[in-house]
């Protein structure tokens, strides 16, 4: 399937305002999720160091970015450092942190000026001290904006995210009892985690894209893909553009949610 559709768009190139015109926007995925693997291997390919295809790696998140934002997609959350990405080498990690203050320092105004509001999902607070004031100052900046969210997950674990989600329903409820002798009870719900994980507020991703072929979700929004769509392209994300995502919104489109149910044709 993936190379299907990778081999429609290079044999045969389609007018990104041909895919636009296939798009329903009454039915747009509300939130998208995308693994942006592939960047080294774009690079190894290329005889290049691996810094180089994060480099380019960085120019598929704006179009990424304004594709989604335009599209009127509700949130886009870009998985960017994982918390076991830090086993890879120092000068590889120093050389992502300085990517990303570069990312924001060149991108910061445009995506303020789209009203996009910026949210980390992570344990950010672990990166070092100048991405984290880079960081803080672009939350501060965009907060009060209403058009997309945008998160980027830096340092995130899908399982730490549900153990601290777990551990702050746990803590709410000492506080309350506190004093009170109120037992605590074991009753914790779905709907509590789900309250109290990083993406509260928003809906669960409806399409999860991963890029570079892996067919793998790599401890990503673990919660929260329950029901999503996955689409994998062989593409790996620097070569990822405007009409790659507008492609998976169209298959995203045409594929049937059941969540366990029948199919509107009772198959
Ligand atoms: C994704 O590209 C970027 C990060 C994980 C930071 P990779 O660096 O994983 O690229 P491959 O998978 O080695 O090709
Ligand atoms: C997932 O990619 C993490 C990010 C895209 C940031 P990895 O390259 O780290 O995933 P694995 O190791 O192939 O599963
Ligand atoms: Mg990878």
């Amino acid at each position: 399937m993936t190379s299907l559709q990778l081999g429609a768009l290079h044999t045969a190139p389609v007018a990104e305002s041909d895919l636009l015109s296939q798009i329903d926007v009454s039915s747009l995925p509300r939130h998208i999720a995308i693994i942006m693997d592939g960047n080294g291997r774009w690079a190894h390919r290329r005889r290049l160091p691996r810094i180089a295809g994060h480099r380019a790696g960085a120019q598929a998140v704006r179009e990424a970015v304004e594709t989604c934002s335009r599209l009127g997609v509700q949130a886009l959350s870009l998985y960017a450092f994982s918390a076991e990405n830090w086993k890879r080498p120092k000068t590889e990690i120093d050389t992502l942190m300085a990517l990303l203050r570069e990312y924001l320092q060149r991108e910061l105004a445009e995506i303020h000026r789209n009203n996009i509001r910026l949210q980390i999902l992570g344990h950010y607070e672990r990166l070092p001290r100048e991405v984290r004031t880079d960081l803080d100052d672009a939350l501060v900046l965009t907060s009060g904006n209403t058009g997309m969210v945008l998160n980027v997950a830096l340092n995130y674990s899908a399982r730490a995210e549900i153990a601290d989600a777990v551990n702050s329903i746990l803590l709410e409820r000492a506080h309350a009892a506190n004093g009170t002798g109120t037992a605590i009870q074991a009753n914790i719900t779905e709907e509590m985690i789900s309250n109290h994980l990083y993406t509260r507020g928003l809906p669960d991703p409806d399409l999860l894209i991963r890029t570079s072929g892996e067919m793998r979700v790599s401890n990503f929004l673990l919660w929260q893909i329950a029901y999503a769509e996955i689409w994998v392209t062989d593409t790996c994300w620097p070569d990822f553009t405007k009409k790659h995502l507008l492609q998976a919104v169209i298959d995203f489109q045409k594929r049937e949610r059941r969540y366990g149910g029948l199919g509107s044709n009772g198959a």
